[in-house]
């Protein structure tokens, strides 16, 4: 039988009437003005108040291999990290980028960058070089810690890459002869960091650079700050429910910002025992874990969710699930079948929450204890004023059913601070007052938020964001290529996936051979992540009068939609 502990966030209704984010300050301890170090409150802090012994990470890879830290041993581990790139002459706010897969040097890498003042950029390991190297470029990136695996992919690159200075790889057996510029460092072998004086890091200093995708140019970085904890505390203990006994399994890659506002910051910062699987996803595995190590909160996303109910109930029965508790999910818009799915086979709702890299933390949310209607984001977060625009008035309206633009009123501590080297995408991000997410959802009458779309072209396959402009500029560069438009299209599993219409240059003719081999050729130069599902020649695309390729039209044949206004049409 399960036994079901009161929320920490009681009743939303209460915590609504004289929310302060003050609430949040005064449990970590912080007072304007002070020194605020993430890394610090994560390690450092949670020792202090006698958790040192606690676990804090429960570790497990591919084949079985497996490791466990308390906090003390990660509060030495991110010492010992933070003095080693002190040592190396890295200074406080340079870029110290993550590119490695999901082993503990990942997570003790991020918070020993944090530690010396450092900013972390993380990137998903699946990144090919080309990928790496617009985003190592546009941060001016000092140094990547790395391992054998994906040093390769940087050596590649280095040469374009005046700024990066170090290259360190962090699982170096001695086989194979490093290269200059490159430096072995091992947790195991370096001699612990007992005692490291945190960079006394203030609140605006910056912290985290996680990069997204956006309609047009290359990713953004998005700016965050120190000051971001006070978020993403709070919101991981009235979210989440984090609570000391908890063993918790946030199933998302810190290459992606759910990985550290909700896989390193705000569970440590709590002093909560988080468990991290690196493997990819099968149901087996994935049940098999809960059950091993006990979950108790599990945040996860919904293309995983599809994919554990396309794996059937069977393989929900196999094990014992009873240690789950609370259940959360993010990233993509969560289908009502889910939820009822979930109720079903594990007796608990996956709690749907939306937010955004530029949002730093949980915007409009399901918190425990309110009641879930399957299908909605329900209601912003205390603190959180969220907001539906009216599309072309820009005034916020409350009428039910109407679809306008999700808007947020700045000012909470967790929202981006900029764009790196990047203030008029910044500026456009703003209107009226409001912080525009650039997503489209309708308001019932009970106040509840129900997500109809993003308000752009960008592509949201599996919860990752994907720039139809960094597809075409990718497929432009092949000779056979002369045009583009690339859109989503529906997908069971991912609920998007991307589509490439291409139109050949003289002298190309269609075939399943040259589309083998323009996939090959961008392969190359994109994230696996934003690899075209398919390919589709056309001998004409569809295009504004002004020239500009009309995706809507595109898409809306994807989707079996209507058209639309085609009046400034070229060739319909
Ligand atoms: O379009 C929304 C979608 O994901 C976008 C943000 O993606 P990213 O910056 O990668 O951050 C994802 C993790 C926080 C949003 O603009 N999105 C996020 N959560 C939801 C969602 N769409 C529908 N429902 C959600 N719960």
């Amino acid at each position: 039988m399960r036994t079901m502990t009161p929320s920490n966030i009681g009743s939303y209704e209460e915590r609504l009437k004289d929310f302060s984010w003050s609430l949040s300050e005064k449990e970590l301890g912080y007072k304007a003005g002070d020194d605020i170090n993430i890394a610090w409150h994560c390690t450092d802090r949670v020792c202090k108040l006698g958790k040192a012994g606690k676990t804090a990470l429960i570790w497990e890879g591919l084949g079985g291999a497996s490791k466990s830290y308390t906090f003390n041993d990660i509060r030495l581990a991110s010492n010992t990290i933070a003095s080693f790139l002190q040592g190396l002459g890295i200074r406080r706010e340079e870029r110290v980028c993550l590119f490695m897969d999901r082993i503990p040097e990942l997570y003790l890498g991020f918070l020993g960058v944090l530690k010396m003042g450092g900013v972390a950029q993380p990137l998903f390991s699946a990144f090919g070089d080309e990928s790496l190297l617009v985003r190592l470029e546009n941060a001016q990136t000092t140094a990547v810690l790395t391992t054998r695996k994906h040093a390769g992919k940087v050596r590649k690159i280095r040469e374009k890459l005046p700024h990066l200075k170090h290259v360190i790889v962090v699982d170096d057996d001695g086989k194979k002869p490093l290269q200059t510029g490159e430096v072995a460092f091992s947790l195991e072998k370096a001699e612990p960091v007992e005692d490291f004086k945190a960079a006394a890091t203030k609140a605006e200093s910056p912290s985290v650079l996680h990069y997204t995708s956006g309609t047009t140019g290359q990713p953004k970085g998005v700016r965050h700050v120190h000051y971001s904890l006070i978020s993403q505390y709070l919101t991981a203990k009235w979210v989440l429910d984090l609570q000391d006994n908890d063993i918790y399994w946030c199933t998302a890659d810190p290459g992606w910002v759910t990985g550290t506002s909700y896989g390193i910051i705000g569970p440590w910062s709590l002093g909560v025992t988080q468990c991290v699987l690196d493997a990819g996803f099968s149901a087996e595995a994935w049940y098999q874990f809960i059950q091993k190590h006990k979950v108790t909160v599990w945040y996860s996303a919904p293309t995983a969710i599809r994919s554990l109910m396309k794996a059937g109930e069977e393989a929900v029965k196999k094990h014992d699930l009873e240690s789950l508790r609370h259940l959360a999910s993010v990233g993509e818009p969560l289908n009502a079948e889910a939820v009822v799915w979930s109720q079903r086979v594990f007796g608990l709702p996956f709690h749907d929450n939306y937010w955004q890299t530029e949002t730093g933390s949980i915007m409009i949310t399901n918190l425990p204890g309110m009641k879930i209607k399957p299908g909605s984001m329900a209601k912003p977060f205390p603190g959180i004023t969220a907001a539906l625009l009216d599309m072309t008035t820009f005034s916020p309206m409350t009428d039910p059913g109407k679809v306008g633009l999700i808007a947020v009123k700045p000012g909470w501590p967790a929202m981006l601070r900029g764009y790196w080297n990047n203030e008029e995408a910044f500026k456009k991000k703003f209107r009226d007052g409001w912080y525009l997410t650039g997503d489209r959802a309708t308001l019932d009458k009970d106040g509840y938020f129900w997500f109809v779309g993003r308000d752009d072209d960008v592509i949201n396959t599996a919860g990752h964001l994907v720039s139809p402009f960094e597809v075409e500029s990718a497929l432009l560069e092949h000779p056979a290529v002369a045009e583009s438009g690339v859109v989503s299209k529906p997908d069971e599993i991912n609920m998007e996936v991307v589509k490439a219409f291409v139109t050949l240059k003289p002298g190309n003719e269609p075939s399943e051979d040259l589309k083998l081999e323009i996939m090959n050729f961008i392969r190359k130069k994109l994230s696996p992540l934003a690899m075209p599902q398919e390919i589709e020649f056309t001998p004409l695309l569809p295009k504004t009068r002004s020239g500009k390729i009309m995706r809507r039209v595109l898409k809306a044949k994807e989707w079996g939609q209507e058209i639309g206004d085609t009046s400034t049409l070229e060739n319909d």
